[in-house]
């Protein structure tokens, strides 16, 4: 039997696609060749404007030169460097620049190569955290429904999106989850934070009663859920959550991969909402999408409460080979530069009403049910096609990538605009007006 490949070089039919209809795409590929600045270039030279900041990572927009040469002399230098027992500089340089850019004591962090792998340390860290304080019982975790942590088992299980769970058993045992915080009859056509849905983060105070506090962990919510549709949270919303969770002794988790560095106008969002969590999960554009980072920034109590036993034990019994790889780490700095020599989350925060505006002016155009934003992220939800779930939002993509020159993301039947954040107005208008031409072809 021959061991040679009976497939061609090219054949796209070996590469199975993550969260992609497969067999659509290869009847019709969509690929980007390159990419710089606010634009990717498809193989056969088009432009198009990212709308999606490649998949809410490119924050600092693509191929900065700064980030390329520190990537490339970083791979000349230090090409891995085994982290378990062993250490390089720019890992301790990033753990403390992150720590001095969040808010409060947060002030420990613990590097992952992902959202999903953050999320799943964090929720261990949650449950190791309440063994060593002497609390084993408290192994609950509190997700919310529409909430979006990734796919590692844990991600899934606190979790609430039906096909994310749906296919895999019965996940973790104890999880409980909080009413989605979207309610279109309350808050259609909302701009930033709605009005409506504050009170529903007391709907903690029934599930803790219903478990009792002293098996709970924690509690992880995104402060914008982005991959179901830019849910921003309601106004007053994560300030009860903190209330709730600090009287039943529950750990607060902020999943910041989405939000994290610029995207609501903030390093983080727990600083636009003047909540300090007791653990924030990133990644995305902490490398602004350039290699692969993700982790966990840890308040003091948390980590302090790991120090003990004996000197020349492990504390915490997780790692990844890659955690703190020596490349992420020097795209991170450089990134991290980049944000602050361009003030890139100022950039954000002063453009978002012009951004508001812009993606509130297609209300009335056809099928839009309703339009939400907040920071440099906006949701446009078109009415589905009767009995076919998806099937507008996949024209949408296909559209809008073949025929208005702008890679938008679409989540089913919702168009969401989230470019990089060193847009200016210009780009806006562009996006605004292929949004709205898109909608008006799919009329
Ligand atoms: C809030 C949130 N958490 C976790 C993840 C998972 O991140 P990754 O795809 O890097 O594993 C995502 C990805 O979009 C996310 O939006």
């Amino acid at each position: 039997m021959s061991t040679q490949s009976t497939r061609a070089p090219n054949d796209l039919e070996a590469y199975w696609m993550p969260f992609t209809a497969n067999r659509a795409f290869k009847s019709g590929p969509r690929m980007v060749g390159s990419a710089s600045g606010m634009h990717y270039f498809t193989p056969d030279g088009r432009k198009l404007i990212d709308a999606a900041s490649g998949l809410w990572c490119a924050n600092a927009g693509h191929g900065r030169e700064s980030i390329v040469r520190a990537i490339q002399e970083q791979a000349a230098d230090l090409d891995f460097a085994p982290p378990f027992q062993f250490g390089h500089p720019k890992a301790f340089q990033l753990a403390s620049r992150l720590a001095a850019l969040a808010p409060g004591d947060l002030d420990h962090v613990f590097f992952t190569n992902s959202g999903s792998e953050a999320v799943d340390t964090a929720l261990k860290l949650a449950i190791g955290y309440h063994n060593v304080a002497g609390n084993g019982a408290r192994q609950r975790l509190i997700g919310r429904v529409r909430g979006y942590h990734g796919v590692g088992f844990g991600g899934i299980a606190v979790g609430g999106m039906s096909p994310n769970r749906k296919f895999y058993g019965s996940s973790l045992p104890a999880t409980d989850h909080l009413p989605a915080t979207y309610n279109r009859a309350q808050q259609a056509f909302s701009r930033g934070e709605p009005e409506w849905g504050g009170h529903l983060a007391d709907e903690l105070e029934n599930i803790v009663a219903l478990h009792d506090a002293s098996t709970i962990a924690a509690v992880i919510v995104e402060p914008m859920a982005g991959s179901t549709g830019v849910l921003p949270a309601p106004k007053g919303y994560l300030k009860r959550l903190r209330e709730i969770c600090d009287r039943h002794g529950l750990l607060l988790i902020f999943d910041e991969v989405i939000t994290g560095f610029g995207r609501l106008g903030f390093a983080f969002a727990a600083e636009r909402y003047d909540v300090v969590p007791d653990m924030i999960c990133f990644a995305k554009g902490v490398t602004s999408g350039s290699v692969p980072m993700g982790g966990v920034l840890i308040r003091k109590h948390i980590h302090d409460a790991f120090m003990k036993g004996p000197e020349h034990a492990v504390e915490f019994f997780h790692g990844y080979t890659y955690s703190a790889h020596p490349l992420a780490c020097a795209a991170a700095l450089a990134t991290l530069d980049l944000y602050e020599s361009e003030q890139v989350f100022e950039n954000a925060r002063s453009l978002e009403e012009t951004f508001a505006d812009a993606v509130h002016s297609l209300k009335g155009l056809p099928n839009v049910v309703d339009i939400r934003n907040v920071g440099i992220a906006a949701a446009i939800d078109l009415a589905p096609i009767d009995g076919k779930p998806g099937k507008r939002g996949y024209a949408a993509t296909e559209e809008t990538f073949h025929r208005q020159d702008m890679l938008m993301r679409v989540a089913g039947d919702t168009l969401v605009l989230a470019p990089p954040l060193i847009l200016d107005a210009n780009h806006i208008g562009e996006m605004v007006d292929k949004t709205s031409r898109t909608i008006r072809a799919l009329a």
